[in-house]
């Protein structure tokens, strides 16, 4: 168990300097765009806006401590690059086989749900700030996709829209080959989800290109 995280944090003074920038707007419209016409990816909207332990929402996150997107914004930034990413893959399949619109929406844009609320920044007095800006505390620890399958069903099912059993798998198996498990169902998978590894492909692409920042 990690020691409790102080609440002395650089990122409320970052965070108001943050917030009414053009970047940042940037990134809600282009998100509520494309969650309006998604009626289940839109339920999950006021998630991305509510604050949380952290004191950040989701537009507000770093995507990692200290690889990609270790920003303000990062998550952000990081989930609607692999949507656009995921939709080009989507092209390159079988006009029968392509997914729809609403699932790329939904796997691209909440397929790391689950790193929502864990990223706290370092205390300014850190000297390690430049090269680890943040440390994570996971008061929900459920594993990652699966982490957030379980956080996005949660929020549809008083609706009874879950998420579908193909976007629960590119979801929980966003990682491919780097989560530990993935040997043990891989045979299955690929039996089963023949294109299981497009959002896996999607997000490791737009995690490389990020790099650190
Ligand atoms: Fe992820
Ligand atoms: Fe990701």
């Amino acid at each position: 168990m990690s020691a409790k995280i102080p609440i002395e944090y650089e990122f409320i003074r970052l965070m108001k300097e943050w917030l009414p920038s053009p970047e940042r707007m940037d990134l809600v419209n282009k998100v509520v765009q494309l969650v309006n016409e998604c009626p289940r990816a839109k339920l999950l909207l006021p998630y991305l806006t509510m604050k949380q332990k952290n004191e950040m929402s989701w537009f507000d996150e770093p995507a990692s401590t200290r690889y990609h997107g270790a920003s303000i914004g990062g998550l952000a930034r990081h989930s609607l690059g692999v949507y656009y990413m995921l939709k080009k893959l989507n092209l390159e399949l079988p006009a029968n086989r392509q997914l729809p619109e609403e699932t790329l929406v939904i796997c691209g844009l909440y397929h790391d749900l689950c790193k929502s609320g864990i990223y706290y920044p370092k205390h300014l007095q850190s000297k390690a700030l430049a090269a680890t800006p943040y440390e994570t505390q996971d008061l929900y620890p459920m594993g990652h996709g699966e982490k957030s399958v379980v956080i996005i069903n949660e929020i549809l099912r008083p609706s009874n829209m879950c998420l579908t059993q193909t976007e629960s798998i590119l979801i929980r198996w966003h990682m491919g080959p780097f989560d530990r498990m993935y040997a043990t169902y891989e045979a299955h998978l690929k039996a089963a989800y023949q294109f299981h590894l497009m959002l896996y492909i999607a997000d490791h692409f737009c995690t490389m290109m990020e790099g650190d920042e």
